[in-house]
């Protein structure tokens, strides 16, 4: 789906969210929601900060796992993506703590995060899976931080930061020598599992790998082209990026 503006996407992705909730909540389920960090989903967030305070959409019956953290970060750490989350959307509504899910970069031996990362898959398959999962797209073909060389079978892990994704984290780290070399990352394999999964994509700076993701054929090289797999996949671009297809 093209749209003029990013924020009227935006408005129809926090729309689909809001239904979904609502829908679990009707019939006295949890709805399960994969979320995403990055400059992309910020408007869907405030509109969902926006329908809780005017509307009165409750997120009460939300269970989230967020995709990825950079690795090492301390949770306080204004670019850690747990900050993030509050910042945009957790500290403005009310989801119950205990339900949210964010990657921990604060393991310090290869064994427990191995278990962290295992631990989070089953979290996930325990609470039946996750209804609605949404992505942005990283200069290198990414979702989340499946950097180029991610397998279709991937699951949590820690992996190796891409060297443009540095170059583009750079400005929030205030210099590439302080931008983390790793982070964990729900895997493509996890991504997949998602009943639905909604990619976003705004801007011409994204244009390019947005061709790549939807015209290339379907290779590790770009991760996000293992989405061309999925049963129910919505790409939501604003014309520039949308701008090589
Ligand atoms: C980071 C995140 C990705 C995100 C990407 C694009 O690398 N880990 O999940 O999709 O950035 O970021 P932006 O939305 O700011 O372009």
């Amino acid at each position: 789906e093209i749209f003029e503006h990013s924020l009227e996407a935006s408005k129809k992705i926090a729309s689909r969210i809001a239904q979904l909730i609502i829908a679990k909540k009707e019939v006295g389920q949890m709805a399960v929601l994969g979320l995403a960090t990055g400059s992309s989903p910020i408007e869907v967030y405030n509109e969902l900060v926006r329908m809780h305070r005017e509307e009165a959409l409750s997120f009460q019956n939300v269970i989230t796992f967020n995709l990825d953290e950079y690795f090492p970060m301390a949770p306080d750490r204004e670019q850690s993506y747990h900050r993030f989350m509050n910042e945009y959307l957790f500290d403005h509504v009310d989801i119950l703590p205990e339900n949210i899910h964010i990657p921990d970069g604060t393991l310090t031996s290869v064994e427990s995060v191995n278990k962290y990362c295992q631990a989070y898959e089953e979290k996930i398959d325990e609470v039946g899976g996750i209804d609605l999962q949404i992505l942005g797209i990283g200069r290198t073909g990414h979702i989340g931080f499946n950097e180029p060389g991610s397998t279709l079978e991937s699951i949590t892990r820690l992996v190796t930061l891409d060297n443009k994704t540095r170059v583009d984290a750079t400005k929030d780290f205030f210099g590439k020598h302080n931008v983390p070399k790793n982070a964990v990352t729900m895997g493509i394999s996890t991504i997949l599992k998602s009943k639905q999964v909604v990619l976003m994509a705004w801007g011409e700076g994204k244009a390019e790998i947005v061709e790549r993701a939807i015209n290339g054929h379907m290779s590790a090289q770009v991760p996000a082209t293992f989405l061309q797999n999925h049963m129910n996949v919505t790409y939501y671009f604003d014309m520039p990026a949308a701008s090589e297809l």
